[in-house]
């Protein structure tokens, strides 16, 4: 069945729309100049461009964190494993001991980070637009790490993983002829 449009406004069709559009989950960290930590969970992020290396994510300008990321010089992706749910719902709600209940450390360039994070992207903010109700953050891509591990999928308002198991991974990829 193909539910075309709901009833409601084209804000509402569009969150019901965009709830069936899966997603991987990342935490996107920052240090202030007085060295309180900032961060939210995001779906937004995505890759921006190659060369250079540039990634963006878009951040609500209502969030707490919003001033902060708008005057951060640097920031991080860091791109949850399947296991990290409870830390996605942590960073998505408004608690400000949100850093509190995890391992994480100051990395040399002065961002939170989560050493078992499956991906760990540190950003040099290269600048922001203005994108409606929310900022988009652009970064260039400073360092890169990386581990191969199962992601979270946001999907339906709720955390997935993929139909394979720890020791599928890496996932065998087979490309269509
Ligand atoms: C799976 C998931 C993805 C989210 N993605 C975004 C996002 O891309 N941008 C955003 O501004 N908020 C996003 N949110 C909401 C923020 O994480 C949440 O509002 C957060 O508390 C904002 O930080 P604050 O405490 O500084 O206000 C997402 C929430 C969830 C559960």
């Amino acid at each position: 069945m193909v539910t075309v449009s709901a009833p409601g406004t084209i804000a509402e069709s569009l969150r019901e729309a965009l709830a069936w559009y899966p997603s991987g989950v990342a935490v996107v960290t920052t240090a202030d100049v007085d060295g309180v930590w900032w961060g939210f969970t995001a779906s937004s992020f995505c890759s921006l461009s190659a060369d250079p290396p540039l990634v963006l994510v878009c951040l609500a300008q209502t969030a707490q964190c919003h001033p902060a990321f708008m005057a951060a010089e640097h920031w991080a992706v860091l791109g949850l494993g399947h296991d990290q749910a409870e830390l996605a719902r942590t960073f998505a709600s408004h608690v400000r001991t949100k850093f509190e209940p995890w391992p994480f450390e100051l990395s040399p360039s002065g961002n939170p980070v989560l050493r078992e994070a499956g991906l760990v992207l540190e950003c040099r903010s290269e600048r922001t637009h203005d994108g409606g109700d929310h900022s988009i953050l652009i970064g260039r891509v400073e360092s890169v790490r990386h581990r191969q591990r199962p992601p979270a999928i946001y999907f339906r308002r709720a955390f997935h993983r993929l139909h394979a198991t720890q020791d599928q991974f890496p996932l065998t990829v087979r490309a269509d002829d």
